[in-house]
């Protein structure tokens, strides 16, 4: 068998990303094997999906810590003893800390449900709607120490339409994150690439 990469997905909800994740990489569309599937809810719907398709999980719940710091040294150690590689942050509701993004610097992706640097943050289809745009989208790309701000690998655009609210938006956009996420994580780990400044470039 070609040689796998190693990787975790963390996320905090219903997980619908980490699934598209894990069917692309069943169909072989992308050279990776899920590891471990962290939480920080454990009630989350998207730990019962990775429990059901009989991948490694780890519920570790923000609140059993003192802090930022502890939880993190924990999920750490987890991914370490998963042996993780790469990271999906994949509607993982934690900010990440320096020290946390470092250890995964170039080697940690985040889906984000806005055509990235418009909208970064939370509550994004009300304020994309407020604002009026015609089109958005969604962004993966590397984590930096920012809010949704690192190095973009792939964007997918949908129309805005005038009927829209936040809810229908949101379902147009994540019928791309679907496609983006996976093709994102491919591209990565199958292609040349290189940081130049803020710009992914394939070779
Ligand atoms: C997605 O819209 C993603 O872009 C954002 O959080 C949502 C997670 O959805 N970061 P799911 O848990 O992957 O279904």
């Amino acid at each position: 068998m070609a040689q796998t990469t190693p990787i975790a997905v963390l996320i905090s909800g219903r997980g619908s990303n980490f699934v598209a994740l894990a069917e692309a990489i069943g169909r072989g569309e992308i050279p990776a094997r899920i590891v471990l599937v962290v939480s920080n809810e454990p009630d989350a719907a998207g730990l019962a999906k990775a429990r059901r398709m009989g991948l490694a999980t780890a519920a570790v719940p923000h609140r059993d810590f003192a802090g930022r710091r502890e939880h993190e040294t924990a999920v750490l150690a987890a991914l370490d003893e998963a042996g993780a590689e790469w990271v999906c942050l994949a509607g993982y509701m934690r900010l990440l800390s320096e020290r946390f993004v470092h250890r995964y610097e170039r080697r940690m992706l985040n889906i984000h449900p806005s055509l990235l640097p418009a909208f970064p943050g939370l509550d994004v289809q009300r304020r994309t709607l407020e604002h009026g745009v015609k089109v958005s989208g969604c962004t993966v790309h590397l984590v930096d120490a920012g809010l949704d701000s690192g190095p973009i690998v792939v964007q997918r655009s949908v129309p805005v339409l005038d009927s829209d609210d936040a809810d229908a938006l949101a379902a147009r956009i994540l019928e791309q994150e679907h496609r983006a996420y996976p093709e994102a994580l491919r591209r990565l780990l199958t292609q040349d690439w290189r940081l130049d400044g803020r710009r992914v470039v394939f070779t």
